[in-house]
């Protein structure tokens, strides 16, 4: 946890895609496909993180740590929401059909990853609190990821001259996760997670993620003829990483390394007043906290 408490505070954003277009970074139809892959996850991913944290926050003893998971919960659900709300306005109207995918991951998050993963059967108490222990320990895995990858798009400036509306939406959604990026790894600690699964569930974030990231953005740009010839996953985010579309694979790496330190903790990843100074200046932040203002 952080040693000076910083409340979590939940931005009641809104974003209008009307005029976005598909390929959001100018020139760049396949970074801006793979990044849309969390339009296509995120939602159904994060919903389910909440539908978790809810259940483990009986569980919390420690005060200051309860009112972290209440207001990364309440962060994560708007996170979930800001993404849905592109499907039909941005993907939909540009031709692109995520609805069979989306459908095969609400199963995913729902059945496999949900309360009853042996069918209707359900658990004893015991094998309740261990199977919410390995949830909690896979979502603080994705956690350290969701960081990483938040400190980069709120820190680089290859994306600026990117559609406004996409790039607030990634910024201020990347800069959340710099915000509340202890709260999933002290969790998964506080509820008798030990380091070997830290280890364990980074093995599984790592194959889980590029698995969806590569499903995902394939299933978009197969749909899209600008993109129908694009290489392969990996050599793709290889070529967009060396180009600065996307954060270089050998910079993953580096990072998916100091999560298997045996002194990790997530304080010393990014910055939290630089995530704290694009909280301050986003435009769908500054229009959220303009109107709670006015109905205060
Ligand atoms: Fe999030
Ligand atoms: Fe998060």
């Amino acid at each position: 946890m952080t040693e000076q408490h910083h409340r979590l505070e939940q931005r009641k954003v809104r974003f209008d895609f009307a005029d976005t277009p598909l390929h959001w970074v100018p020139n760049e139809p396949e970074a801006s496909h793979i990044m849309n892959t969390l339009h296509i996850l995120l939602p159904a991913g994060e919903f389910w993180f909440c539908k978790v944290y809810n259940k483990a926050l009986p569980l919390v003893t420690d005060e200051r740590l309860r009112d972290d998971v209440r207001g990364f919960i309440k962060q994560e659900a708007q996170h979930a929401r800001a993404h849905d709300s592109a499907l039909q306005p941005y993907l939909d109207r540009h031709g692109i059909n995520s609805k069979p995918f989306t459908r095969r991951l609400s199963w995913l998050f729902d059945k496999p990853l949900g309360e009853l993963p042996i069918g209707d059967h359900a658990l004893g108490r015991g094998l309740k609190h261990w199977w919410l222990l390995q949830r909690v320990g896979l979502i603080a895995a994705v956690e350290h990821f969701t960081c990483v990858l938040g400190n980069w798009i709120i820190t680089t400036d290859k994306l600026d001259n990117a559609d406004p509306v996409m790039i607030d939406l990634l910024r201020w959604h990347g800069a959340e996760e710099v915000e509340h990026r202890c709260v999933a790894h002290d969790l998964h600690v506080g509820l008798g997670g030990s380091m070997v699964m830290r280890w364990f569930y980074m093995v599984i974030a790592c194959i889980a993620l590029t698995y969806l990231f590569s499903a995902g953005s394939g299933m978009m740009m197969r749909q899209d003829p600008a993109t129908r010839r694009s290489p392969g996953f990996l050599r793709l985010w290889s070529r967009l990483g060396k180009r600065g579309f996307l954060p270089t694979p050998g910079s993953i790496g580096r990072a998916v390394g100091r999560y298997f330190a045996p002194g990790y903790h997530p304080r010393t990843e990014g910055d939290v007043n630089v995530a704290l100074n694009y909280l301050a200046n986003s435009p769908a932040a500054q229009r959220a906290a303009a109107e709670l203002q006015a109905m205060a």
